[in-house]
């Protein structure tokens, strides 16, 4: 998957005079402190360069991220036509242009961020490229979502992890109130992410909400650690992500996980894919979460006809059906 092309020529601008040594540190810096999910009051983009370090290295892999969240939330609610968002945590703005891809017709969009270097950056790249009338706010996420209007779909994208544990009960809450139809959570495919995914699944449910996606069921996750629910997608890398990175490979797999809280039911919920599919001639086994709460190994072989055909076509993360 590929950043947008309007996103990605913004993003070469403003990248196109940064020294290489200066971007790489920053790089590398950014990196260390997400690896070690620090959380020591500072916010990881707290200067202009720890910011295009973002743009250049982690960008790419978030948006591949929740552009895929949001298709399968799309599939998961055809009815769903979101006209408003308000994003948390918006960083350079990937929510934004992920969603304004996902659904052009949005009219408006408020997005909350905390670190002034990486709002100016996503306002300077959605400022005459995206379509919709756009508030940014600069605000803590955890003490000044008051004064907010409820969107459509709410959203924070690998934020909850940049909390303090013990204010996520608080802010989930909040965010619910202000999601007039659905809230959208996509965190980093570690144990972790899964963890913090799991815990709001839980509020979110005891809360009445339906689970558009990624389970087709509300029942308690089937999943026990060491095994964890996580999806991954492959993510090009340019030039510059390369050389930023020290990396010589042209792509790299981001793993992600996601939840997409609703008012509303999903219409249908087919089982959904959640491990790398195992082909073999003639079969193809699929680790499937399935809509009575379980989840399982499923081997669809030819002799199951047209399910066969549709089962060797799903890949990680589609839904079966
Ligand atoms: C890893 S970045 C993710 C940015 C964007 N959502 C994305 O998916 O690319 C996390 C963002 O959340 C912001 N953030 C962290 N804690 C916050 C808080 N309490 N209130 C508002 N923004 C916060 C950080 O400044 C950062 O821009």
């Amino acid at each position: 998957m590929e950043l947008p092309a309007p996103l990605r020529q913004g993003v070469d601008s403003l990248l196109e005079k940064i020294p290489l040594p200066a971007l790489k540190q920053a790089a590398k810096t950014l990196s260390d402190r997400y690896r070690a999910e620090l959380r020591d009051g500072r916010l990881h983009m707290s200067d202009d360069m720890a910011a295009k370090a973002y743009l250049a290295t982690r960008l790419p892999a978030t948006y591949a991220a929740v552009r895929s969240s949001l298709d399968a939330l799309a599939d998961a609610r055809p009815d769903f036509q979101p006209k408003s968002l308000l994003d948390v945590g918006a960083g350079p703005g990937t929510m934004l242009w992920a969603t304004a891809d996902a659904w052009p017709e949005l009219e408006r969009a408020v997005l909350v961020e905390a670190s002034p270097s990486v709002r100016k950056v996503g306002q300077s790249l959605a400022t005459d490229a995206i379509g919709a009338r756009t508030d940014w706010i600069a605000g803590d996420a955890t003490i000044d979502l008051d004064d907010l209007q409820p969107a459509d779909l709410v959203s924070a994208a690998y934020v909850l992890d940049e909390i303090v544990p013990a204010s996520l009960p608080k802010l989930i809450d909040r965010l619910w109130r202000l999601s007039a139809d659905t809230l959208l959570f996509v965190e980093p495919g570690t144990p972790a992410g899964w963890q913090r995914i799991l815990a709001a699944r839980k509020q979110l449910i005891d809360t009445g909400a339906y689970i558009s996606a990624p389970c087709p069921h509300e029942a308690p996750c089937p999943l026990v650690p060491p095994d964890w629910c996580h999806f991954a997608r492959r993510v090009a890398r340019s030039r510059l992500h390369r050389l930023a990175k020290g990396a010589d490979v042209p792509w790299e797999d981001e793993k992600f996980i996601y939840l997409a809280a609703s008012r509303h039911p999903a219409p249908m919920r087919p089982p959904r894919v959640i491990a790398p599919p195992k082909a073999g001639s003639g079969k193809v086994v699929l680790k499937l979460c399935q809509p009575d709460g379980s989840a399982a190994e499923r081997l669809f072989s030819k002799r199951d006809g047209e399910v066969f055909r549709a089962a060797r076509r799903a890949d990680w993360g589609d839904t079966l059906g």
